[in-house]
């Protein structure tokens, strides 16, 4: 039985306020849920202390990015190993708007994966096509490709205990989201790719949904099979909303 997991997204936004104002309001919202991981990813500047603010909550912490060096001559980047010093659990990478807009190859995130494999952290690697590829039906071979990176380097183990989140990239930010039959059909190509590689595999890793989800369309997501999360962008802002979808989660995945 897969644990369903929504992490929060915050990408460029925050304050130091807001950090411990919205976790806050989120430790009360969920401290009763049982059966959904939460996890948070502020920006690195306030990883450190969001972590305190939620120490003895059920709210784990991630990153929305990492560098593949360890250590070095490297300005303005930051490590797995510094990201795991500091308590971060997961660490979302591939994500669109970084391979958008800082030209990040399928071969780069595969090489993000690999380092946090190796520090002990939890990758959430985001895949989806663009709108255009969506139109010319290129849906399924882009996941595929960008899945492929991965396997072909490290192979289907790498993805025990991974997460992938599929945001097709013309429902982040849009309020279009994929419908839950589109989405499903997608998560199910996803798990039976990784599945001609390794059927256990498969069948154990945590598929996310990404683009626009929110509090009204969370529970009819997620009570399609193959959907285990979301990975929340705006709606992970506010925490009734992002509490909401939680929720939802834990609902739905009811065993
Ligand atoms: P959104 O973003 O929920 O604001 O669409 C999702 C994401 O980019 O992870």
């Amino acid at each position: 039985m897969r644990h369903p997991l929504v992490m929060g997204n915050w990408k460029l936004n925050g304050s130091r306020h807001m950090v411990n104002e919205l976790i806050d309001g989120l430790r009360k919202e969920v401290s009763s849920v049982d059966g959904c991981d939460i996890a948070i990813a502020p920006p690195f500047i306030y990883l450190d202390q969001a972590k305190h603010q939620a120490s003895g909550s059920r709210i784990m912490l991630g990153a929305q990015n990492v560098d593949i060096n360890l250590s070095g001559a490297f300005t303005g980047e930051t490590s797995a190993n510094m990201l795991k010093d500091i308590g971060m659990k997961y660490v979302i990478i591939g994500h669109s708007e970084r391979r958008t807009y800082h030209k990040e190859s399928d071969e780069l995130i595969a090489e993000k994966f690999a380092i946090l494999k190796e520090a002990g952290l939890i990758p959430v690697l985001c895949i989806g096509e663009t709108e255009a590829e969506n139109e010319a039906g290129q849906t399924e071979a882009v996941c595929a490709r960008q899945l492929d990176a991965v396997l072909k380097t490290m192979g289907a183990p790498a993805f025990e205990n991974s997460v992938i989140a599929y945001e097709p990239v013309w429902a982040i930010g849009t309020g279009k989201s994929a419908t839950p039959a589109q989405a499903q059909a997608v998560h199910k190509f996803i798990r039976d790719h990784i599945a001609k590689h390794d059927a256990k595999v498969a069948a154990q890793v945590i598929i996310q949904y990404g683009g626009s989800v929110n509090a009204g369309n969370a529970a009819e997501l997620f009570s399609q099979p193959d959907i285990d999360g979301a990975l929340v962008g705006g709606a992970s802002l506010k925490a009734d909303a992002f509490a909401v979808i939680v929720k939802a989660a834990a609902e739905a995945k009811k065993a």
